[in-house]
């Protein structure tokens, strides 16, 4: 098991963590067994399960993974079997009641690897428009998370230090308002970011990872603009870096720009309010969070309407 993963679940997860750690080699043993696998590599790992490469004696590359039992991993194969292979990677097997799904095996290098800023959210759109497709019953609303959303920024604005101007405040909470309360029955990604985005061969670019909920497409293109900051607060420009992944990222999307800069503007609140409370996976404290959390500020602020610099 790799040692950082072997860390990091012990100590958000605590004595359930270890315990479930434990259980873990035979847990994967069985798994492997069930579905006729052998492995074929290095074990993998992201925040919360493991990757296992294998390959299938009906042949073929795949991969086990293996999450730990959390409410947010439920959804992942519902999604996966939706999509059936179109814009993210199929689902062979899937076992609910111990988190694992066996999947088609992309290649090793994400879309985070690429340079070029325009090409990863251009990706990223095209993938975000290609996994747009009607959802399934039975996955989580988030038009249904938008009473909490409201009532946590109002409690956020109040409680925590930061440097936003009240209209930004109030504009993610319009936002939640106007569009998160009615959504349309999509299937939405989730949690769409580069490192979710792996090369493949049938496709160019396959999703993975998602949560599993229904909702404005849009929404994603927030999360997104949120998982490039570090890229925008690298750039000269911050103004015109963020507009033009507005654009690039609307355009090959097929979205409403200003839906997505919405979207994106409360995502930045939210970061903001979120870095204060929690810190962030790349910074727990100190002078690098702090100016993560100013730039947080910074970018709530300049994303509110209207949206042309
Ligand atoms: N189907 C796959 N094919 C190849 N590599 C994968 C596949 N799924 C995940 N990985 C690798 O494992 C990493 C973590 O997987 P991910 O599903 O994102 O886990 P987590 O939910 O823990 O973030 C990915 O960033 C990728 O490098
Ligand atoms: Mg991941």
């Amino acid at each position: 098991m790799p040692g950082a993963f072997v860390r990091s679940t012990i100590e958000r997860e605590g004595e359930r963590g270890a315990a479930w750690l434990a259980g873990l080699p035979e847990l994967v043993a069985e798994l492997m067994n069930g579905w006729g696998c052998r492995t074929d590599g290095e074990v993998m790992h992201g925040g919360v399960g493991i990757i296992v490469p294998v390959q299938r004696s009906t042949g073929g590359p795949a991969v086990l993974k293996v999450s730990f039992p959390h409410p947010g991993n439920v959804h992942e194969p519902d999604a996966f079997a939706a999509w059936d292979g179109r814009g993210a990677v199929r689902l062979f097997e899937r076992d609910d009641d111990r988190f694992a799904m066996l999947l088609e095996r992309a290649r090793a290098s994400t879309l985070a690897e690429v340079e070029d800023g325009d090409e990863v959210v251009a990706v990223a759109g095209r993938i975000n428009r290609r996994l747009a497709i009607p959802a399934p019953p039975g996955l989580p609303r988030l038009r249904d998370q938008a009473g909490v959303w409201k009532e946590q920024l109002r409690k956020d604005a109040v409680e925590l230090p930061h440097t936003m101007p009240p209209r930004a405040v109030d504009a993610a909470v319009m936002t939640v308002d106007e569009l998160g309360r009615t959504q349309p029955d999509i299937l939405v990604h989730g949690d769409l970011h580069a490192r979710n985005i792996l090369r493949a061969d049938r496709e160019a670019w396959l999703a993975v990872d998602p949560k599993g909920c229904v909702g404005d497409p849009a929404y994603d293109g927030g999360t997104l603009l949120k998982s490039r900051a570090l890229a925008l607060l690298e750039a000269g420009d911050l103004r015109k870096s963020v507009h033009r992944a507005l654009d690039v990222f609307a355009e090959a999307a097929e979205l409403d720009r200003e839906r997505v800069r919405r979207w994106a503007q409360f995502h930045a609140v939210q970061a903001a309010f979120w870095g204060r409370r929690h810190g962030f996976r790349v910074a727990r404290s100190g002078p690098w969070l702090d100016r993560i959390n100013e730039f947080a500020d910074h970018l709530a602020e300049l994303l509110i309407g209207p949206a042309r610099p």
